[in-house]
């Protein structure tokens, strides 16, 4: 029967005891994680979030019939007193793992029905069951160890904004459509029918104009909505660090947020050294074939064109011809490759887009051997091996075609070798500062130029006077913060001048009527005496999973949503009723969609 819990209180959490503590009365609560019941005694573990404690029910003790009724994830009290383990009882992997209680009493206080997967062990479980009973899913160790990691992450991020001298500003969540790119959730008004709120994708322009008021040093742990196409680190509300900085230059900007990461790394136990490297877009796209370059694993791809100068042979001359390059990286101890994982490169390679991949290498007796030997002829082959300075054990893998794609295509390719050499360990991390990108990207389909950032970012001083002639070529004062290949983080520099900024608009053919209705109030704030500034949101999901080695941000939320934006869980998003509908004065067109709900 389930009984109150009354005034009873813990003395001990389920991971406390020890040998220090055998002969104490001890009060556990807790819930039931294994039972075993062998006739004249019951061993029950009991959980918390703390740890394990073992518990003993011997038959003299008047509670032996109630735990003989318990159930896995039933919560109890135990009353008891904490005594040794025999020596051969003593469990060494577990904390508590010297000592036992012993109950005198055992109370239940609240039953549960028998849950739809183990919570006691790791056994796999489908992520659709997961997130649909996500409380039993947040009970598994592993959930409990990410929710806690990510608490000491925002915990070492307050304390090191607050000692910087920065102050936490919260923005409002009904507001206007921001400027980040996605699409926007919308609420709609009741007091204004037909009107709506937007949620913010990013308080880019109220932390700007948080600027604008004199609050020099803004940060802020913030929610954020996007509804976009989701992926395994993306979801529609995520989680940003928020940083706004008077007066900053890029420099003063890494000055200020490298520490912050640091922070947040020494308090898991990992020393992150400072200052990070830096590399352009350019370079970054060239050499590791995207704008998120992994570092960790090595094998940079190189320019090999100069050694097929004069080669005849097709694939290569008609890349050379049409201002394309031929590219490779090489695979240290890929000399050794059977053909089986030669062919693989190229199968991986055609699926990635391109026509083909050709590769070269020497023998330990020094023979040369590559499929294009014939065609491209022994001298060339050496010199692109030469090139790159390949050694015997090595492989050097190479495509031809246009610059950017076919450094995408061995950028990919060099990421698949990576995983399959086990040469990208979660404990290994690699930070970057991704600087010089272009200001603005041609859109082929709006058959206009968009914003790579926003369309507040600056533009690089030297390149403003371009702006008009080659706006494809102006680079912006934009830069990511990438970790292990994933971009954890992204800012720039602002455009404070007005003037400046309506160019901007009118190079992204934003006409004035267009700006006004959509930013108007922040354009009208600019006019007010703007301090130079610069910021950058840090991604704290996607941080927080690199630290806890999920390759899921999922697994670092409490409550997230499924690709689908789902929550599979509290059952939204959902069908309203006609009244609230008719309040808002809405009206749904259109036979309702069955959502999947794929995971
Ligand atoms: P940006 O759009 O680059 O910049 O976002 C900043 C960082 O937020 C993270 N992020 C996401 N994480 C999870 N799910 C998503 N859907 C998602 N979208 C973005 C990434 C990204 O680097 N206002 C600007 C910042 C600025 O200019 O100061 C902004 O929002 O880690």
């Amino acid at each position: 029967m389930v009984e109150q819990l009354g005034d009873l209180r813990r003395t001990h959490t389920c991971g406390a005891l020890r040998a220090g503590d055998i002969g104490r009365e001890v009060v556990l609560l807790g819930w039931v994680h294994r039972l075993r019941d062998i006739g004249s005694l019951v061993f029950l573990d009991l959980r918390d979030r703390y740890g394990l404690t073992q518990v003993v029910v011997r038959e003299e003790d008047g509670t032996i019939g109630l735990a003989k009724g318990l159930k896995p994830e039933h919560v109890v009290a135990v009353i008891g007193r904490v005594e040794p383990r025999g020596p051969d009882a003593v469990n060494p992997k577990l904390d508590t793992g010297a000592v036992e209680v012993v109950a005198r009493e055992i109370r239940l206080l609240s039953e549960a029905r028998r849950p739809p997967f183990v919570v006691a062990d790791d056994t796999p479980v489908s992520e659709e069951m997961r997130l649909r009973y996500r409380y039993l899913d947040l009970r598994r160790p592993r959930m409990q160890r990410n929710l806690l990691l990510r608490h000491r992450a925002t915990l070492a991020i307050r304390e090191y904004f607050d000692s910087a001298g920065f102050v936490e500003i919260e923005t409002p969540i009904l507001t206007k459509s921001t400027p980040e790119g996605a699409r926007d959730y919308l609420v709609p008004s009741r007091v204004h029918p037909g009107e709506f709120y937007a949620l913010p994708q990013s308080p880019q322009l109220f932390k700007q104009i948080l600027m604008i008021s004199g609050m020099d040093r803004y940060y802020q742990i913030v929610r954020c909505f996007r509804d976009e196409d989701l992926r395994a680190d993306r979801q529609p509300e995520f989680t940003q660090v928020d940083v706004e900085i008077s007066f900053a230059s890029r420099d003063l900007v890494f000055e200020l947020i490298e520490p912050s990461i640091a922070r947040v790394f020494s308090a898991i136990g990992v020393e992150v050294p400072l200052p990070f490297p830096r590399m352009s877009y350019a370079e970054a796209m060239a050499r590791y074939g995207s704008d998120k370059p992994d570092l960790r694993c090595g094998m940079v791809i190189e320019d090999v064109s100069e050694a097929f100068t004069g080669t005849t042979f097709g694939p290569f001359r008609s890349a050379l011809d049409q201002q394309g390059v031929v590219r490779g990286f090489v695979v240290p101890g890929g000399a050794a490759y059977s053909r089986k994982q030669l062919d693989g490169l190229t199968e991986q390679a055609k699926e990635l887009g391109a026509a083909g991949v050709a590769w070269a290498r020497r023998t330990p007796e020094g023979t040369l051997q590559s499929p294009i030997l014939k065609g491209a002829g022994e001298a060339a082959v050496n010199a692109a091996l030469e090139r790159v300075a390949a050694g015997h054990n090595d492989l050097l893998v190479m495509a031809a075609g246009e610059a950017d794609a076919t450094s995408r295509v061995l950028g990919a390719l060099r990421l698949s070798v990576a995983r399959a050499h086990d040469l990208l360990p979660v404990d290994k991390y690699a930070f970057v500062w991704v600087v010089d990108f272009p200001l603005l990207e041609w859109d082929p389909n709006e058959r206009r130029y968009v914003s790579m950032h926003h369309p507040f970012t600056a533009p690089v001083d030297e390149d403003v006077a371009r702006l008009e002639e080659r706006p494809g070529e102006v680079r912006a004062k934009a830069y990511d913060l990438v970790l292990n290949g994933s971009e954890i983080g992204g800012g720039s520099i602002r455009i404070h001048d007005p003037a400046l900024q309506s160019r901007i608009f009118r190079l992204l053919g934003i006409g004035d009527e267009e700006a006004q209705a959509r930013f108007g109030f922040f354009l009208e704030a600019l006019q007010y005496g703007t301090p130079p500034h610069g910021g950058i949101a840090l991604g704290l999901d996607r941080i927080v999973a690199i630290l806890a080695g999920e390759s899921s941000i999922r697994d670092v939320i409490a409550f997230p949503k499924t690709t689908a934006a789902m929550d599979l869980m509290a059952g939204a998003p959902s069908a309203v009723d006609d009244r609230q509908l008719a309040e808002l004065k809405l009206k749904t067109v259109g036979p309702r969609l069955d959502a999947s709900s794929s995971v």
